[in-house]
């Protein structure tokens, strides 16, 4: 299979990972500052191919640089000659390289501290317009030892620890905190000083420079061919739409919504009336009838969500062939699904990717078209608001690709779906009547296969049992329940009951993700 996918033609900065739970943070924040930056793993052998940047960043990160296993400075960033900034375990190791010592402290010890920078000559180039005492958020378990002749202190904290340095004759600087989180006070100033006072780059990454490059890229891969693109009326897919129709052709880019019964409640309908507002050229497929034919009797979870995938696959197949000079397949994959999937695997992190679609390109020998390999989340959000989205579909929550068919543990029924649809309907449309829909990540209902004993007015009843479930997240990877009100959660419940017949109880679902699960199945 193959890809077309260009990288940005910007300068801008290479972050390496030594493993530091913040390097994300740094990449983020330094393209929030305007300066485009790329995350490579530690254990690189070599740059990122055909990417000019200007300077080098190394992460923190956990290991010790006195220990065997412990991440080391590359060969190719020590004879790379460009503007280094260590973070952390980045400047230990920056320290090792200029005959330093790096000394074990007794205990690791984090959080703010107060520091002061030394007058530093002509030279402050770091910390300029920034005031010499600061507060910073620290990480010193080990501490440097090293030749003021080779490398000078900067700052020092009221202790005497040396919390930053830089080399007395080449643009190589050290931080033993953290400037990329909020904690640090002038954090942002000290990244944007690197970028432009030695790295000499331009605050030049916005929405507007990004939509230009993927304009640019899209038209020289894509040309006048034409791009089959799967759609769910999620912020990713309906920009990447957008983004594709805007710089090709309105014939050039299928827009394809499967329908496979298992929606919210009007959603299809309200979704494609949205896409089709917005320009695109939109095919709904109505295949209710093959998915929920398909699903009959099966209860076991990762059976139905083969069943699913495998049912996408052959429905956009069935399109595919149906179209003619097809040649791509248009995704939403973000930059941080490519992270996450990189490196060598001794220092990546647990991949979860839901491939909706997978298999589909090499089935149909189509080349791969992915528009925001290179964005983050939020730059994608931006971009959709400067090409006119509405923030309400900016700051949808994110809805799974077999929708409610993985909240409806045991066998799905065609009652059951318009049982949940209803719950579900209420459930979201009250934590937007509250204010409350933008302080949750992602709020569900779960149908249980499970009945209950209940009263009625003077009636007994006997019916299912529903799930409500709130989080807060960043990115799926962990998860925290929302504390929503009492009051609130109660008034939820009250209309559930009311007003879908088949639920007679209303439970909430209080387990943080480990070791639940955001959905149950
Ligand atoms: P879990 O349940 O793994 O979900 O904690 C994490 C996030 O991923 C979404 N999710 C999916 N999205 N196709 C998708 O497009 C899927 O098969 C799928 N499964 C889970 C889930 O809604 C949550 O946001």
């Amino acid at each position: 299979m193959s890809t077309s996918n260009d990288r940005p033609m910007v300068p801008g900065l290479l972050v390496i990972d030594f493993g530091s739970q913040y390097t994300l943070l740094i990449a983020k924040k330094l393209r929030e500052l305007g300066f485009y930056n790329e995350l490579i793993d530690g254990f690189a052998k070599e740059p990122p191919k055909n990417f000019e940047f200007s300077g080098i960043i190394l992460s923190g990160g956990p290991d010790q640089v006195s220990s065997q296993e412990g991440r080391t400075l590359p060969s190719w960033v020590k004879e790379s000659k460009k503007p280094i900034l260590g973070i952390c375990y980045g400047m230990q190791l920056l320290v090792d390289h200029f005959g330093g010592v790096v000394k074990q402290g007794e205990q690791r010890e984090f959080g703010q501290e107060d520091i002061t920078w030394t007058q530093d000559g002509n030279e402050n180039k770091l910390f300029a317009q920034t005031p010499s005492k600061q507060t910073v958020w620290m990480s010193h378990g080990d501490h440097i030892e090293h030749d003021e002749s080779v490398l000078k202190s900067l700052a020092y904290t009221k202790n005497g620890v040396i919390a930053a340095i830089r080399h007395v004759s080449c643009e190589v600087y050290g931080l033993q905190f953290h400037p990329e989180v909020v904690h640090t006070q002038w954090g942002s100033s000290l990244l944007k000083n690197f970028a432009t006072n030695i790295c000499h780059l331009q605050e030049n990454w916005s929405s507007g420079c990004i939509l230009k490059q993927l304009d640019e890229a899209i038209k020289k891969n894509v040309g006048g061919e034409k791009v089959l693109l799967a759609v769910s009326g999620g912020v990713d897919s309906t920009v990447a739409a957008l983004v594709l129709t805007k710089a090709l052709s309105f014939d050039q880019v299928s827009c394809v919504l499967i329908d496979h019964g298992f929606m919210r409640k009007d959603e299809v309908s309200e979704v494609s009336q949205s896409l089709k507002n917005l320009g695109l050229n939109l095919e709904v497929l109505d295949e209710k009838e093959l998915f929920m034919g398909s699903l009959k009797g099966v209860d076991d979870p990762e059976e139905k969500r083969k069943i699913i995938g495998k049912l996408f696959v052959e429905s956009f197949e069935k399109f595919a062939k149906s179209q003619k000079n097809l040649k791509f397949l248009g995704q939403g994959t973000l930059y941080s699904d490519v992270i996450e999937s990189a490196g060598d695997g001794s220092g990546s992190k647990v991949i979860k990717s839901h491939h909706n679609v997978g298999g589909l390109p090499e089935r149909l020998n189509l080349k791969l078209i992915e528009p925001f390999r290179f964005l983050f989340k939020d730059e994608v959000r931006n971009i959709g608001l400067k090409l006119g989205l509405k923030k309400e579909l900016i700051e949808r929550h994110p809805f799974p690709g077999p929708g409610l068919a993985i909240r409806l543990p045991g066998q799905i029924t065609e009652e059951k779906i318009s049982i949940l649809q209803e719950a579900d309907k209420i459930f979201i449309d009250t934590l937007k009547e509250h204010g409350l829909y933008d302080s949750v990540w992602q709020a569900a209902v779960i149908l249980l296969p499970v009945k209950s004993v209940g009263v009625m007015g003077d009636n007994r009843t006997y019916q299912w049992t529903c799930v409500l479930r709130a989080v807060t997240s960043i990115d799926a990877m962990t998860a925290k329940v929302s504390e929503l009100p009492f009051s609130f959660l109660n008034s939820v419940s009250t209309k559930i009951v009311r007003k879908v017949d088949g639920i007679n109880r209303v439970l909430y679902d209080i387990t943080s993700k480990p070791p639940a699960t955001i959905e149950w199945e």
